[in-house]
């Protein structure tokens, strides 16, 4: 497959699938608190997407088996969302989420802090956000898309921080993965050459130990191979003539 361009009216679709997406976030933020399960955060995420007549886009992706992957500390991505598994203060948790407005995709995902959590967790999840801005720096027309990636790199790798090499973004619009598959690490290919209209979902996964990982036996989650601590930050964004739009996040 080859990556799209969208126009100014398939923009304006993926816009409200973005600004959809950002309502759901926030309000599964206000859910994060000791006691709670994962599986409630999957709950109330399903029902928002649908409430706005929307469709989790993860659900039954390849099998997987819920709309919102909720991953606890040592958990990279795709954690599998479960009644007995409890949230506990000094946990810390990404939620990532994906709805469809009208066939139009969008994807973010967010990591929190449950209760108080440690100066080092805080830090992970900082800097992985952080990686986020850092990279979309390059998301602009003209830019090549290995310079999205070094920055994202560079920067957690400033840290000491492994990278997660086996997931990556990807191209977002009529489906959930469009090519170009965006690594979060230094490539030795410059990639596509940007261009207006292309959307983007920008996605770092960051370890706070080394940068391989494992797949537990339900396989789907994914886990740091030395028990580290793992954070991840994503949003969905448009390239334009000139500063990159974040169509998952307006504040
Ligand atoms: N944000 C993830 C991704 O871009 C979520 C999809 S995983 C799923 O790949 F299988 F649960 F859908
Ligand atoms: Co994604």
């Amino acid at each position: 497959m080859s990556v799209t361009v969208k126009s100014a009216s398939e923009i304006a679709l993926m816009r409200e699938a973005g600004r959809l997406l950002e309502i759901v976030h926030d309000e599964l933020a206000n859910m994060i608190r000791p006691g709670i399960s994962t599986l409630d955060i999957d709950r109330e995420g399903e029902r928002l997407i649908r409430s706005f007549g929307c469709i989790p886009n993860f659900l039954n992706y390849n099998g997987y088996p819920a709309s919102i992957c909720v991953s606890v500390n040592d958990e990279v991505v795709h954690g599998i969302p479960k009644k007995k598994r409890i949230l506990q203060e000094g946990d810390i948790v990404s939620l990532d989420a994906g709805l469809i407005y009208k066939g139009w995709h969008s994807d973010a995902a967010r990591t929190y802090g449950v209760g108080r959590i440690s100066p080092e967790a805080q830090k992970l999840i900082d800097v992985t956000k952080e990686c986020f801005f850092r990279g979309i720096e390059f998301a602009r027309a003209g830019h090549h898309l290995h310079e999205i990636s070094a920055a994202i790199g560079s920067y957690a790798e400033s840290f000491g921080y492994g990278v997660v090499r086996d997931m990556v973004g990807h191209g977002i619009g009529t489906a959930l993965h469009e090519d170009p598959q965006i690594p979060n690490f230094a490539q030795k290919r410059r990639g596509i050459r940007l261009v207006p209209g292309m959307t983007l979902a920008i996605e770092p996964m960051i370890d706070a130990g080394t940068w391989e990982v494992e797949w537990l036996d339900d396989d789907w989650t994914v886990v740091t191979a030395d028990g580290s601590l793992s954070a991840h930050y994503e949003n969905t964004v448009l390239i334009t003539d000139g500063d990159p739009e974040i169509l998952t996040l307006s504040k």
